[in-house]
This record gives structure tokens, C-alpha cells and sequence, in this order.
């Protein structure tokens, strides 16, 4: 068993329910392909064009430009050479401190470090588990020489955009969308994706739509995006030879995963639409369970439902420890957490995920600093040398930490079927008997 999913349960009174395995695999969002693709992939090796230059990849820029409404679109190799080309058109420099949603994947952040730039994480708010824009007012107010923020779509659900964008006015700051999880989602009608100057989305294989891998640069300036279409094919000079005058990278994408792409595209709302009806199955489904999903501002935003997660309410969570590497737990009747649940799917054949660990509790950033919103009994602040925030009652009390500990990704997939599904709910179910 792999360390991090490794558990110690300590056996309490539950009689649980038992069921069949699945026979195949329910998994968490795994690609469905829809047959164009393998045309578009065999036109690119028919015509020999099986290289980072060819129809598919402008095919797929062109599309993706109209789809989210943005002017410039540069197809690279993933996501994360998408997020990096942004922070480095940002222009950070070595040492400089960024603005960053901290409940995210590591890729989010990770392309600030590449930059010599140093993270600092916002907090989340519980309304739909994104960069709490009060938080980074305040942060703002300790870090004010700060330029550059990054700001995420967690799980396909659209940040407070209205407000973040407004902070970031008042404060000069250039906002770096990672629009990964979301391509599809809108705020106020307005495609995720196109709220930054620089911007990314990710084609990686448990997208809503995939190329096997690959990523997007968006914007609507046309200087920057040539300056990605140069820095991502090793920033040759125009010269008889290769002249180099800056850094470049490797970083475009292939023709023949942009034929994959583009076979993808015209499923793309229909796959939003599986998503979200997964997504309200389960909400009906645990409708008298004391648990919430994952919230999004329904008068304001549409997300593209990548993927269903659940938040145990606080009353009906069971004692779960975690450590670094190992969690423990105590099963109780009436009560559950995410590692029962987890494992529970696990045992009959069905994927879940613990919910992204926050970047200010990871080995590699928890000596960045971390701004919680201030107020509500919340304890103070910020920190440089170490992010535990605590509460009056010495309980940890940042948000992204709370929805880490109560929160799971469900199985999401597309492919499965209403009856799985509803038997995944059964399962979910079993846990709080
Ligand atoms: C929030 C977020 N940002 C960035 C990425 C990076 O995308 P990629 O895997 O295409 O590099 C991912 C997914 O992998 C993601 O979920």
C-alpha cells in the first residue's frame, strides 16, 4: 500500500454495510475519448506532421480563442509550462514575494518557485473554497510591495473574481489565472480563463477534456503571447542560425496531442453537463447527510463540476489524525471522515481523493508565509516561520486546513453509470450508519 494512503483504524462499534466490488474500476475522472480523436491524431501521422508544429495545434488554439472568448491562445506541453510561461511574463523577479491560492495542486505554486519568486499563500473562504478576497485585502496590507498574485478555480468552481479583481485594482497587482480545473466554467457569463492578464488551462488526462496531456497559455495580449510562442521552442532569435539572446524552453505541444484535443473539443459542454448531473445525484443522494458539497455562488457562477466533493459537517466528524505520512481514525456510529469514506470506496473498486493538501501545511512551503481572514474568533495571521494558525480554543481554525480535514473528492467520472453512482451514494451512505 502506497505510504500516504497507509491507515490505522481503530475498531469502534459500526456494523457497516457490505457490498460487491465494482468489477471495473469507478475511477475519479479518467479521459473518455469519443472516436474524432484518433482521426485527427492519424491525419497528423498521415501527412507526417508528428511534431510541435502542424493543423491540429492551430486548429486547437483557434478554437479554444473562440470558446472562452480570449485573443491569443499558445498550446504547450501542460498546464504547469503554461502556469510558469505566466509568472515569468509577470515578470518576478528572485526573492520577490506573490500572492497565491493556497488550497490548490502543488503545480499552482510551483512555477513562482521556478522564477526564483516566493509564494504566500491566501486562505480560502467556505463560499466556494477559493482565494478569500478579504484575506487578500489584508495581505495586501502586510505584503503592499507585492505585484503579482495567482489565483485558482478549485475543482472547477469560479473564485470571487468581482472581488479579487477589485483588490487587485486598488493594488496595481497583475492576476495570473490557473484555470486547469476549470476551462468551461463562467463567472457572471464570463469564461474562467480570460479573467487574468496571463492565463492557463490544462489538457492533462483527468481533465473535463484531454489531450493524454497539454496545457494552454491565454491572453488577450498579443505581445506576450508571442513571447510564449518564442520562450516555449527555446527562444531562437530571427537569424540564418540559432541565434539564442534569452532563456527558452521545450514547452510546445505536440501536433499529435493537439489531434486528441481537438477530437475533444466539440464534447466539451457535453461533458460539463455529465459532470454536473454527477454533481447534483450526489447532492440529492446526501441530502439528510451531515454533509455539504462543494459549494459555488449560484447567482454568479457556472462551474464546469470536474469533479464532486463532499464536506463532512463538524458534529459528524469521527476522530481522524493526521501526520505527515499516516492517519488514524476512529469509526463511530452516526459519524465518519474522509479516510473512512476514502477507504470504503477503496475496498469495493472506487476512487476517491483526499482533498488538496493546503500549500502553507507542505514540507516544501510551510515556511511561507500564510494570511488567514481576520476576525470571526480567528486568530492572527500571518507567518514567516511556520504556518500553524490557531484558534482561542487551540484548535487550528485557517479555512483551507478545515476543508482538507473534512473534505474528499468523490468518484466523478463521466463514465459511470446512474446506478453506480447511486451505489457509490449507498456506500457513502454506509459510512455514517
Ligand atoms: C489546479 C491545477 N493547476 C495546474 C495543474 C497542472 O496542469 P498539468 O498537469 O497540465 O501540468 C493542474 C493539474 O494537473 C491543476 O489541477
Amino acid at each position: 500500500m502506497p505510504k500516504a494512503l497507509c491507515s490505522i483504524y481503530i475498531a469502534g462499534e459500526k456494523m457497516k454495510k457490505e457490498f460487491m466490488p465494482f468489477e471495473n474500476r469507478i475511477w475519479l475522472s479518467s479521459p473518455t475519448m469519443h472516436g474524432q480523436e484518433l482521426a485527427f491524431v492519424k491525419e497528423a501521422y498521415d501527412t507526417n506532421w508528428m511534431s510541435t508544429m502542424g493543423t491540429n495545434i492551430n486548429e486547437i488554439e483557434k478554437q479554444i480563442c473562440k470558446y472562452v472568448g480570449c485573443k491569443y491562445a499558445v498550446a504547450l506541453g501542460t498546464g504547469t509550462s503554461a502556469i510558469h510561461m505566466a509568472v515569468k511574463l509577470a515578470g518576478v523577479k528572485q526573492g520577490e514575494k506573490v500572492f497565491c491560492s493556497d488550497l490548490t495542486f502543488a503545480a499552482t505554486v510551483n512555477p513562482i518557485k521556478y522564477e526564483g519568486g516566493e509564494p504566500v499563500f491566501i486562505d480560502s473562504e467556505y463560499e466556494t473554497w477559493n482565494m478569500d478576497p478579504v484575506a487578500l485585502e489584508q495581505a495586501f496590507e502586510l505584503y503592499p510591495d507585492v505585484r503579482v498574485i495567482v489565483v485558482v478555480h478549485l475543482y472547477g468552481t469560479p473564485a470571487k473574481m468581482d472581488e479579487i479583481k477589485s483588490v487587485c485594482q486598488r493594488h496595481n497587482a497583475v492576476i495570473v489565472e490557473d484555470a486547469a480545473e476549470s476551462l468551461g466554467a463562467t463567472y457572471l457569463g464570463q469564461q474562467t480563463g480570460t479573467f487574468g492578464k496571463y492565463n492557463a488551462i490544462s489538457f492533462n488526462g483527468n481533465k473535463i477534456i484531454t489531450g493524454s496531456s497539454g496545457g494552454m497559455f491565454l491572453t488577450d495580449d498579443r505581445e506576450a503571447a508571442d513571447r510564449v510562442r518564442k520562450w516555449s521552442t527555446q527562444s531562437r532569435e530571427n537569424a540564418p542560425w540559432y541565434q539564442h539572446e534569452e532563456i527558452g524552453y521545450n514547452y510546445r505541444m505536440s501536433n499529435v496531442v493537439a489531434g486528441i484535443v481537438r477530437g475533444q473539443l466539440p464534447h466539451l459542454d457535453e461533458h460539463i453537463a455529465r459532470k454536473k448531473e454527477i454533481y447534483e445525484r450526489y447532492r440529492k443522494g446526501f441530502a439528510d447527510l451531515p454533509v455539504t458539497m462543494n459549494p459555488y455562488d449560484e447567482k454568479r457562477s457556472e462551474p464546469n463540476f470536474w469533479l464532486s466533493c463532499l464536506l463532512i459537517d463538524n458534529e459528524a466528524m469521527c476522530r481522524q489524525i493526521r501526520d505527515e505520512h499516516e492517519v488514524l481514525y476512529t469509526s463511530e456510529t452516526k459519524e465518519s471522515c474522509p479516510t473512512e469514506i476514502l477507504e470504503t470506496l477503496a475496498k469495493y473498486n472506487a476512487e476517491g481523493r483526499p482533498i488538496w493538501k493546503p500549500m502553507h501545511m507542505q514540507p516544501i512551503y510551510r515556511m511561507n508565509g500564510f494570511v488567514t481572514r481576520e476576525g470571526d474568533g480567528r486568530a492572527v495571521i500571518s507567518t514567516e516561520k511556520g504556518s500553524l494558525v490557531m484558534g482561542k480554543d487551540g484548535k487550528p481554525l485557517d479555512v483551507g486546513r478545515d476543508i482538507f480535514n473534512r473534505g474528499l473528492c468523490l468518484p466523478s467520472d463521466i463514465k459511470m453509470s446512474e446506478e453506480q453512482q447511486e451505489i457509490v451514494i449507498e456506500m457513502v451512505r454506509s459510512c455514517f450508519g
